[in-house]
């Protein structure tokens, strides 16, 4: 292999501030169609899922496609990877065959494992504590409907799960304010909040939504039960910790008045948002879905180096 690593996407922590922006820059070029050519030409990326996916899925492939690329969809259940072979040694087989490899995984550790085998760049498709595509695509979002992210206040309600964690790292990276009210339970990592803050990130928690809502610019939640926390019994318990944290008309009125909503989806409707809330005139939900597709390019272009 060569001296140079490969450029790993794997959290946005690992990366400085002004590769994410060219990132971001090269997606929004992307997405106004000022991308020439085909510069994914030759490259084939490996698409590895050990979840479900409906947005990750198509809008890597689809992606992959218009910028002149090949992607191949692989289910973990239907590799060897999901019968116990290494993410060790799948990443230096897939190195062999591949240009990059994207991973969605219920364990953070096997990404990391992957990633450090791999010579070629290992995209981070969410894991357990982290979704830093979706980030990606969020800031993007506010920015088309707000301007500059840096110094706004965004607020979070609900579970401190991985989206809320890429969250962190996100407000640490892109200078805005986070406000996280959550269930004391189900809070974020101090860890994690401990590092955001050395970094100079303005990060604020709360067990108290409307705390955490007045005046934000943007209000953000998520799923009650993520994928990693499907078993029944925690179910139960989540749903009732979290239904104070719902985001309601109640809870919008206490944001500014322009302020935009957003979730990544899939949105369980009458959950953690209600029908009211996800079709009201300040949802940007589809828009921010959109995004991952144009983003992710960014990502792309920028991983293997034809940006
Ligand atoms: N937001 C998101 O990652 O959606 P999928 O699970 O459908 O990929
Ligand atoms: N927090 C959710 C995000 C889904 C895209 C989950 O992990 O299931």
């Amino acid at each position: 292999g060569g001296v140079t690593p490969p450029r790993h996407f794997l959290e946005l922590m690992d990366i400085k501030p002004a590769v994410l922006r060219r990132m971001l820059d090269l997606g929004a070029r992307a997405k106004r169609g000022e991308v020439a050519g085909k510069p994914l030409a030759g490259k084939t990326v490996a698409l590895i899922f050990e979840k479900p996916s409906t947005r990750t899925r198509v809008s890597f492939e689809v992606g992959i496609r218009q910028l002149g690329g090949d992607a191949i969809v692989l289910s973990s259940k239907d590799m060897q990877l999901g019968r116990g072979e290494s993410p060790a040694d799948t990443a230096r087989v897939l190195s062999r065959y591949v240009d990059a490899i994207m991973l969605r995984t219920d364990n953070v550790a096997k990404i990391r494992e992957l990633a450090h085998y791999a010579t070629v760049p290992v995209i981070n498709g969410l894991t357990d504590v982290s979704h830093p595509c979706q980030l990606m695509a969020d800031v993007m979002t506010f920015e088309e409907h707000c301007g500059p992210i840096a110094g706004q206040v965004i607020a979070w309600t609900g579970d401190g799960n991985n989206v809320a964690q890429s969250f962190i790292q996100a407000a640490a990276r892109f200078g805005f304010t986070l406000r996280l009210a959550t269930p004391p339970e189900l809070a974020p990592p101090a860890r994690l909040v401990d590092w955001a803050r050395a970094e100079g990130a303005r990060i604020e928690l709360t067990t108290d939504p409307v705390a955490a809502v007045q005046g934000a610019r943007c209000v953000v939640t998520d799923t009650w039960v993520s994928m990693s926390d499907e078993t029944e019994g925690q179910k139960a318990s989540r749903h009732n910790l979290l239904a104070p944290y719902q985001l309601n008309e109640a809870l919008l009125r206490q944001a500014a008045p322009n302020a935009i909503v957003m979730h990544c989806l899939p949105a369980h409707r009458g959950e953690e948002i209600t029908e009211a809330v996800m079709d009201g005139p300040q949802s940007v939900v589809f828009d921010e879905a959109e995004n991952r597709l144009h983003a992710q390019k960014g990502v792309l272009l920028w991983a293997l180096g034809a940006g």
